[in-house]
């Protein structure tokens, strides 16, 4: 795969700072934070960069960050040579295209779906499950169904190219449990968290999960609370890299109740990302992700390795930011 350029982070100040007291007690922790007066989007990886900016054209014209979220990762979900969200995603190792997406509201309002076979815009059925429905999560052929139901737009999956890739990889691949590589290379989902210009926060998460995957296999994007969480009131959070370890700490929601007890962004970030690393004896591959705004439009991110970046848009940024990050690749 091609190596992508990547940006540097701009303005960004490192110090320490004490946070405000949990239970008494004072917490020490580094901030290392970017902020945004306005409204803001931020996206995981470099597709972001694209998606931000169709998100944009809603949050400029003083539009909802449900709306803006939503426009933002269609773009990602309709980029036939994205490998890794949307139709143009890698198969499981049985050879479906399984997608799985979730978005949130600053009601709290939200939806998702998993397991979702050839429908070109899985958020756009989440937010159908948010809208019309009263469940949360709806998987497989139930999804299916409901998003046929309602005219969604039906593509052929994998791609030609694709199966034949997978196809390649079935010969050379016995061992079907090996860990994936999650990298600034392969890239991974789709998460985007914005606040609006009424200071509202959405967030939306969708991907077609780990290559090669077991077929069934759900990751963390469509849970709420792991790929992705929103609270209005503190702030959004969302999550790319390996599910598995990410819903195992609740990972977003984990990011925002930290941020709820003081923490800044990126040390939210850290702290769940510390964790994650705390509960693995085999780091190896183990890349994870987290990527927070808070309520002040205080943003920051950290990562298990180095590699990760994310695209930010505000009134007058547009560009990549580098993660913060535990240790190298
Ligand atoms: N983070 C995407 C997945 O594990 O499916």
């Amino acid at each position: 795969m091609k190596r992508r350029s990547f940006f540097k982070l701009g303005a960004v100040a490192g110090a320490v700072s004490v946070l405000k007291p949990i239970n008494g007690a004072q917490i020490l922790g580094s901030s290392f934070e970017g902020k945004s007066e306005g409204p803001i989007v931020l996206s995981t990886w470099i597709h972001g960069l694209e998606a931000n900016r169709a998100a944009w054209k809603v949050l400029e014209k003083g539009g909802k960050a449900i709306d803006a979220v939503e426009q933002g990762v269609k773009v990602t979900e309709s980029d036939l040579t994205n490998r890794s969200v949307g139709i143009g995603g890698r198969p499981d190792r049985d050879g479906h295209v399984t997608l799985d997406a979730c978005i949130m509201d600053e009601q709290s309002r939200c939806g998702s779906v998993a397991f979702l076979e050839g429908i070109i815009h899985p958020i756009s059925v989440a937010r159908a499950v948010m809208e019309k429905t009263q469940h949360i999560m709806l998987v497989g052929e139930g999804a299916k169904q409901f998003a046929l139901d309602l005219g969604f737009k039906t593509a052929k999956t994998p791609l030609p190219e694709v199966k034949k890739e997978w196809q390649d990889w079935k010969k050379e691949n016995k061992d079907l449990f090996k860990k994936p590589e999650i990298n600034h290379e392969n890239h991974d989902t789709i998460g985007m968290i914005a606040m609006d210009s009424n200071g509202d926060f959405s967030g939306a998460c969708t991907t077609s999960g780990w290559a090669y995957k077991m077929h069934g296999r759900v990751g963390d994007s469509p849970i709420i609370g792991a790929g992705l969480f929103v609270d209005n009131e503190v702030g959004a959070a969302t999550a790319t890299g390996l599910g598995e370890a990410i819903v195992r700490i609740a990972g977003s929601h984990t990011v925002v109740e930290l941020m709820r007890q003081g923490y800044t962004p990126t040390d939210a970030c850290k702290e769940a990302v510390k964790r994650i690393i705390s509960k693995h004896k085999d780091l190896t591959n183990l890349q994870c992700c987290f990527l927070a705004i808070d309520k002040k439009g205080n943003y920051g991110a950290y990562s298990v390795y180095s590699g990760f970046n994310f695209a930010l848009k505000t009134n007058s940024e547009d560009k990549m930011v580098d993660s913060e990050f535990d240790r190298n690749w």
